[in-house]
């Protein structure tokens, strides 16, 4: 009798087969956690587990090898990936989501790239692996080269205003487009020769650049949530062409969540995704000074005025934005509310869906400085009692508090649900200048007789309240 060899068993498919369904349970149990802050970071460890257990059963695959160049990648990536993830600042958290993502893009291109070399231009392979693996290579590579622009963009290493041909990008787009296509039905018809799929990924990554490279900073979060659904799509395709179950489902994961967050963003901001692809919108920041085109005046106060208004108020609405992200004041905050509640005023935070930069990035913060979760109110449930409120304190928020998104029709902004922060009975705006919001566009808000600016840094600014608080 012989017997089987020891690496037998975890080289069977079926073993494999498990721990791959094991592997998807917990990306999908993982991103269930993502649906609240409290349980986000354990979400993601289960699913970074789920994440871990995938690649051991890929390893486990029988007929893997060149373990010096798997062991090397693995130390590259690791040594670029921790550090980095770990110094990024909670406000560069999109910039880094894009070039996480377009790494993944661009993975998947050069898988179909080695393919088509591997297997001397698809000249044996059926249509049902030719067809996915072009698809992923040219959705990767306009995914890895789009990414990279929203990038440098968010990073400001390129300018964030729309850069583009004018009436010419459309056309240029499309002949682009038109090329990858054309090419890679060459490819999937029998051309062999390297060319063409050279032309597919040239002409696709080009279409990428030039996709993104005339949207306004402002629109970018919403892009980089489309290129990282663009990106799930591609590895589903290479999990087809592979026949790879984790690479199908797991894109599949990414792409429809990448999809539904898109879309959830593009309505917040009441704009099309077609629109947001056609580019032209904010990020051409405009100065505009106090009585600019408006004509009007701006009040200033002072924190020991802005600390009496709110210690004699019943009801005070805190309006975090982007600004309280940048100061990191989201603890001092908290110092601040405690203080309020410790004189009987009642706090809430309202939480616009697209305040800051990334989709709950208020709720991050705030929790983050461990404030008590039932005080935070989605616009909806708010909006309904600022006429109750005495005092809606705006830190670092502009374009989500700007009226003119409800009255002005000539506005970009015309549309986009807002904080109805001018129905309180008095406004305190803390931000440092007049300078507008994302959206480039002046804000109407800070001309309203009801209320008043305290100019500065919004840390140092609720710093000075809670001690003018404490004297009193
Ligand atoms: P913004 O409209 O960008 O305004 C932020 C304000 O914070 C600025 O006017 C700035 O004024 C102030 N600020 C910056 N640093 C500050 C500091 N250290 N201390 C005090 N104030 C500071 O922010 P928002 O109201 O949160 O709106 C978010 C914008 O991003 C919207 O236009 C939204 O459409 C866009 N967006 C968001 C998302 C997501 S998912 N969140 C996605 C796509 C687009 P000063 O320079 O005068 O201080």
């Amino acid at each position: 009798m012989t017997l089987a060899p020891a690496t037998a068993f975890y080289q069977d498919a079926n073993f494999v087969a498990i721990l791959y369904i094991v592997a998807f349970s917990l990306f999908i149990y993982g991103l269930s956690g993502l649906t609240g802050p409290r349980t986000a970071v354990r979400g993601n460890r289960i699913a970074a587990v789920g994440m871990a257990v995938a690649l051991l059963a890929t390893f486990l695959i029988e007929g893997m090898g060149n373990w010096v160049l798997i062991a090397v990648g693995l130390a590259i990536g690791t040594v670029l990936g921790v550090p980095s993830a770990r110094q990024v600042k909670m406000t560069a958290i999109p910039q880094m989501v894009a070039l996480f993502n377009g790494v993944g893009g661009g993975a998947v291109a050069l898988i179909a790239w080695a393919e088509f070399n591997e297997t001397g231009g698809y000249a044996e392979e059926p249509l049902t692996f030719v067809i996915p693996s072009l698809f992923a290579a040219i959705i990767g590579s306009i995914s890895f080269w789009g990414s990279n622009i929203a990038f440098g963009k968010l990073q400001e290493i390129l300018p964030g205003r729309p850069i583009g041909a004018g009436r010419l990008q459309q056309p240029i787009n499309l002949v682009l487009l038109l090329v990858a296509v054309a090419a890679a039905v060459a490819i999937a018809a029998g051309q062999t020769s390297g060319i063409y799929i050279a032309a597919v990924l040239i002409a696709a990554g080009l279409l990428g650049i030039f996709v993104v490279l005339p949207i306004g900073g402002a629109d970018m979060p919403v892009v980089i949530s489309l290129l990282n659904a663009f990106t799930g799509l591609s590895a589903a395709a290479t999990g087809l062409a592979l026949d790879n179950t984790a690479l199908i489902v797991a894109g599949m994961i990414v792409g429809a969540s990448g999809t539904i967050l898109t879309r959830l963003m593009a309505e917040a901001m009441n704009r099309s995704i077609p629109s947001i692809v056609a580019g032209g919108f904010g990020g051409g920041a405009e100065v505009a000074g106090p009585g600019g085109e408006e004509g009007g005046t701006v009040r200033a106060t002072s924190a020991a005025d802005a600390a009496i208004q709110m210690a004699y108020a019943r009801q005070v609405v805190i309006v975090p934005g982007y600004g309280m992200a940048v100061a990191q004041a989201q603890h001092t905050v908290r110092e601040m509310a405690d203080e309020l509640e410790k004189r009987g005023v009642e706090v809430k935070y309202a939480i616009h869906p697209v305040a800051g930069r990334m989709p709950g990035h208020m709720n991050v913060l705030l929790a983050e400085a461990d404030v008590p979760y039932e005080q935070l109110k989605e616009m909806d449930e708010i909006n309904g009692d600022f006429p109750r409120t005495q005092v809606a304190l705006v830190i670092g928020a502009n374009d989500v508090t700007n009226p003119a998104a409800n009255t002005n029709p000539d506005s970009p902004i015309y549309g986009m649900p807002i904080l109805n922060v001018n129905e309180s009975e008095s406004v305190i705006v803390l931000k440092r200048s007049m300078n507008p919001g994302f959206a480039g566009i002046e804000n109407e808000l800070y001309f309203d007789p009801k209320t008043s600016m305290l100019f500065g840094d919004a840390k140092e600014s609720v710093a000075d309240i809670v001690s003018e608080l404490a004297a009193l």
